[in-house]
């Protein structure tokens, strides 16, 4: 609920446990942040952020700067005296970098829809509720429309601006961030997720210093080292208890966050495109709008945090038709065969696969021009009749005749040198003209901010669509950006360039899901590289990270899961040893751990072990049993070995309380321990719930403050499942 108070020009934010609040402050109408906490029920805090009505520039002149530099403002600008953090920055014709806006007038609309090119989060008029405020400089004659989406059912407010340049000369933003949060003087810790290849969204804790810290990425995705998630948390903050503010944003390109904590200890958290990489002109009349950012608060510790992320992604930012679905159990052939495949191969697969409940065979990297390694190729997506006689069309219909569904993975933003496009169009590579553009996996991306370049992508993706029956795609992206220059933008312009890029990759997979509304959309880079709410508003999943070993795999869902629903995170049980790190977990242990994501198979089915194989019947038994709870249950973190070092454990529970999965896994074993109690969490204390394997019944008070104790497993990487229901 929005509501504003006309007597004291204040904006009071309320979502069901928390409130936001801000008003109009000065002659001048800066807006001013006062409270941003658990709910409460009045307005009147404003005494909160202006303590010495003489430091008010229209009372006092002389002290401008001191009000500038220790207010906590709604959204901050560079260049008159607020020396944190900006959100802003413009310049003017002479270069010249300075904006301050005052109040104008505000709007507020029932239902959220999304932003115009990008994606982000939408509701209907039940759901939210959104405030546009208007500010304007009027030196610039530029118009900043600040708005806030206000969830009815969850504790989210979401940000983003658009600013319109109103005068008659252009101006330059270099710096344009979606949301900027002043808070309090508490003491905080900073959470952030770093990684890299296979080890992706690792958590990362460290008291708050003062002065600036944060992460940010340069490499035009999202990537797998930085992640654009932020939490600042009060010291000992758990999964239940603990205040937390959180940011995430809705973009999957260059992206900054951080938090500088200024000389009287308040934190400003911001969050938007990164500015090191940016900078648009914008022309009269023109309008630039932001990605989105989406702020939680939870007062009762990490887990609900994740929890309403995940419900606010579920239901507000997925779109796809399978975001409510069980996904059909996949068999991807990239770890089973890398490149050396053919039909046959791929069909005996197929064959073996039906025999066990596989409902999809996915034909990885390889298929296309005479990409034999990675070394060629890209961008010729013509199928390579040598290893596929016959073509798609042959192979699809095949692999459908045994029951099974097709997808297949294509690298579309991408070009080798050693292809058919490359030789044609050497100037569709991303390159600065007079120097040589460095490779990555052998290959540039093409430069898709071009027109023509665009279509020819978008025609290879629906020639390849339309020539068989596909029922899945996993999109990839394997290489950074770099070299930055496209033959396409006058020199003013360049600095659009990678946001520009990301406009276009979201064109195209619009194009994609606009086409084939059926199909299910796998974003993929290098593993989990694009792992970002940005990816998910076209893909209800996206691949976690190339690392499928079972015990790397516990970390890198953990990290993941804090923010984004198990529903998303693809994942697959693997072959042993470990194609990453050489380790070998029981089969058993690696389905717990897939189970906890899209769950599917990544394995040469027709090489592994008898027994393993005559395991994946019943795997897939306990996927069915099993994924309705998985996908649209609460997600509880119950232990982590990350921390710990030796007990992995998490929940999920049905929203009507009556139906709980406890996973846990002994990642090592000790000898001579008491065996491990488990403290379930988020039960009905009232309900008895029954264990579906031993018929004892407990009540969820028992559950949550006794516990459960995990059963002493012999040897590491053991794991097991607890089913519980209200009979
Ligand atoms: C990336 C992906 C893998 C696989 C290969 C194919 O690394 O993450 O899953 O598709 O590309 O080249």
């Amino acid at each position: 609920m929005i509501t504003f108070n006309k007597e004291n020009k204040t904006f009071k934010l309320d979502t069901p446990s928390t409130s936001y609040v801000f008003g109009i402050e000065d002659d001048f109408g800066y807006l001013v942040h006062y409270y941003y906490g658990k709910k409460i029920k009045g307005d009147n805090v404003r005494y909160l952020a202006i303590t010495d009505k003489n430091f008010l520039p229209c009372e006092n002149k002389r002290e401008k700067m001191t009000f500038m530099d220790c207010t906590a403002f709604e959204y901050s600008t560079k260049g008159v005296g607020d020396f944190r953090t900006p959100a802003i920055s413009v310049k003017n014709e002479i270069g010249a970098a300075a904006c301050e806006f005052a109040y104008v007038s505000h709007e507020i609309k029932k239902g959220k829809k999304t932003l115009c090119k990008l994606p982000s989060t939408f509701a209907d008029e039940n759901d939210c509720d959104v405030l546009e405020i208007t500010l304007v400089d009027k030196c610039l004659d530029l118009r900043l429309v600040l708005v806030y989406g206000v969830f009815n059912d969850f504790d989210v407010i979401t940000r983003s601006v658009r600013v319109e340049n109103m005068g008659a000369k252009p101006v330059i933003l270099d710096r344009v961030l979606s949301a900027s949060l002043d808070l309090d003087q508490k003491e905080y810790e900073l959470i952030t997720l770093f990684g890299t290849w296979a080890r992706e969204r690792t958590i990362e804790r460290k008291p708050l210093r003062h002065g600036y810290q944060g992460v940010a990425s340069m490499r035009g995705i999202t990537s797998a080292q930085e992640h654009p998630f932020l939490a600042l948390v009060t010291p000992g903050t758990t999964q239940t208890q603990g205040e937390v503010y959180a940011m995430n944003f809705v973009y999957s390109g260059n992206f900054e966050a951080g938090v500088y904590l200024n000389q009287f200890s308040m934190p400003r958290m911001t969050m938007g495109i990164n500015s090191e990489t940016f900078e648009w002109k914008l022309n009269p009349t023109e309008v630039f709008e932001s990605p989105e950012t989406v702020m939680i608060y939870s007062s009762e510790g990490l887990g609900k945090m994740t929890r309403t992320f995940h419900d606010l992604y579920r239901n507000h930012l997925i779109r796809s038709p399978y975001k409510n679905k069980k996904r059909p159990i996949l068999i991807n052939n990239w770890e089973a065969t890398y490149f050396d495949f053919n039909t046959e191969k791929l069909l005996s697969i197929a064959r073996e696969a039906a025999k066990t409940g596989i409902e999809m065979l996915v034909m990885d990297d390889g298929w296309f021009g005479k990409r034999n390694d990675d070394n060629s190729s890209l961008g010729d997506w013509i199928v390579n009749e040598e290893k596929l006689p016959g073509g798609l069309k042959y192979l699809v219909d095949e692999v459908n005749k045994l029951g099974l569904k097709f997808g297949i993975w294509m690298e579309p933003e991408m070009v080798c040198p050693d292809s058919d496009l490359y030789r044609a169009h050497p100037d569709w590579a991303i390159a600065i003209p007079g120097r040589e553009a460095g490779l990555c996996r052998n290959q540039y991306v093409l430069d898709i901010t071009r027109a023509e370049v665009l279509e020819y992508v978008w025609n290879a993706i629906k020639n390849v669509m339309d020539s068989a029956n596909i029922e899945y795609v996993k999109w990839d992206m394997n290489r950074p950006l770099a070299d930055i220059a496209s033959l396409s933008l006058p020199a003013d312009r360049m600095g659009e360039f990678f946001h520009r890029y990301v406009l276009s990759v979201y064109e195209l997979q619009r194009r994609l899901t606009d086409s084939y509304p059926e199909l299910l959309l796998e974003n993929c880079s290098s593993g989990g590289g694009r792992f970002d709410p940005g990816m998910l508003f076209f893909s209800p999943q996206i691949w976690c990270s190339d690392d499928t070993d079972a015990m790397e795999r516990l970390h890198i869902q953990e990290g993941t899961a804090i923010v984004y629903p198990l529903s998303s995170m693809g994942a697959h049980v693997s072959d042993c040893p470990n194609h990453v790190l050489g380790r070998s977990t029981d089969f058993e242990t690696r389905g717990h751990v897939a189970l906890a994501g899209t769950f599917g198979y990544e394995l040469d089915i027709t090489k592994i072990s008898e027994e393993e194989r005559n395991m994946i019947p019943k795997q897939v038994e306990m996927y069915h049993k099993f994924n309705d709870l998985v996908r649209e249950g609460d997600y509880y973190r119950l232990m982590s070995a990350r921390e710990n070092g030796y007990m992995d454990s998490w929940m999920v529970k049905s929203k009507d309380d009556n139906e709980v999965l406890v996973t846990y896994v002994s990642v090592v074993n000790r000898a001579n321990e008491k065996p491990v109690r488990i403290f379930l969490q988020g039960l009905d204390p009232d309900k008895i719930y029954t264990n579906q394997e031993t018929g004892e019944s407990y009540g969820g008070d028992i559950l949550m403050n006794a516990g459960i104790v995990a059963e002493k497993l012999w040897g590491d990487h053991k794991s097991r499942l607890v089913h519980f229901k209200v009979q």
